[in-house]
């Protein structure tokens, strides 16, 4: 077999340091992302940079950088087998960013619905990062050449754009960056608010008992798998017209393994009390061993620190390669 069929294919993806991830972070993208090692050549960032997008407190910045990272490598992303860095750590992103928006339309990027979103959210703080956000993305994933790219559906648009201005730079100059395509893989089940299952889960909602903490302990998992919207009919099953019991299915059968059908049979003829306990102690445990690392990992911030500056260099190494080479086709003067 030659050298080239051999190689794993390369993911990258990114996470933003804005808050403590949740139980929906954990089942749709964190817990996936350590077993994509086996099999993949991995990359993981903290995306501190699209952080920036919206105003944040300096030192808290700082501090949720840290501890993602470290909430990262407690759910098992392993140092030795994966690079994992912050963005802001690997200057190149941001310099391919800069050529990158030199070949991306105004029309384009005003046409990203997250933009649209955002700004109508913050239209205090329209910013131009706020604007050119998928031109970081795209420089995040093009630099290092990615085969694949976990993503939620809400990253889907700004990996089309990656894509086609990828596809643009290689028309216009020569074949330079692979393009990258969307993986959905064995991803978990979308987890939706507890108090609200219409919507996803998400830590900025403004009612705390909608969402999980990874951080949270087993008595606040409790109390709010307790409090957790149901129905008045009392059967667990799932279905369109019960999305509060679906959905609390869905994380019980994310984290144990079994199927709904399974679980039917295993709450038949109890109410809701039983089996929202045996929701929240899935949760527990699934949590438990990762919390206990996490806070290991944090007073260790020698430790801490030391994967990310190594992460950091690998990466660098990587993505100076590629900026240099595209440095050179647009006419960046080398000396
Ligand atoms: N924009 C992504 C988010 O907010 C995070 C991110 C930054 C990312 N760069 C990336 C994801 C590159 C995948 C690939 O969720």
């Amino acid at each position: 077999m030659s050298e080239q069929a051999e190689r794993k294919q390369r993911i990258l993806s990114g996470i933003q340091p804005t808050g403590t991830f949740t139980l929906g972070n954990y089942i749709g993208a964190v817990r996936n992302w350590s077993r994509l090692q086996e099999d993949f050549e991995c990359l993981y960032m903290v995306a501190d940079l699209h952080s920036l997008t919206v105003r944040q407190e300096p030192a808290e910045l700082r501090r949720k950088s840290r501890e993602a990272a470290a909430m990262l490598l407690a759910a098992g992303i392993d140092p030795a087998v994966s690079l994992l860095f912050v963005q802001s750590h690997v200057p190149a992103h941001a310099q391919l960013s800069w050529v990158l928006s030199c070949n991306t339309q105004f029309g384009e990027l005003s046409r990203m619905t997250q933009f649209k979103d955002k700004s109508a959210k913050h239209a205090d703080n329209v910013n131009a990062g706020l604007f050119t956000y998928p031109d970081l993305m795209a420089a995040d994933i093009l630099i290092y050449n990615a085969d694949l790219v976990p993503v939620g559906v809400d990253q889907k648009q700004h990996l089309e754009l990656a894509r086609n201005v990828a596809q643009r730079f290689n028309n216009l100059y020569s074949p330079t960056f692979h393009l990258p395509e969307p993986y959905f893989g064995s991803t978990g089940a979308k987890i939706m608010s507890l108090q609200e299952p219409e919507k996803k889960m998400s830590k900025s909602d403004t009612n705390a008992n909608s969402f999980i903490l990874m951080t949270d302990d087993a008595d606040t998992i409790l109390r709010k798998c307790k409090r957790a919207v149901t129905d008045s009919d009392g059967v667990v099953r799932a279905g369109e017209d019960k999305p509060g019991v679906t959905n609390l299915m869905s994380i019980y059968s994310s984290l144990t393994g079994k199927s709904f059908e399974t679980i039917e049979k295993e709450f038949e003829g109890q109410g809701y009390g039983a089996f929202k306990e045996a929701v929240a102690g899935s949760i527990i445990d699934a949590f438990r061993p990762i919390q206990a690392e996490y806070a290991r990992i944090l007073a260790d911030k020698a430790y801490l620190d030391g994967v990310l500056r190594d992460g950091a260099a690998a990466a660098s190494r990587m993505a100076d390669r590629m900026l240099a080479k595209v440095y050179k086709k647009v006419g960046l003067l080398q000396l």
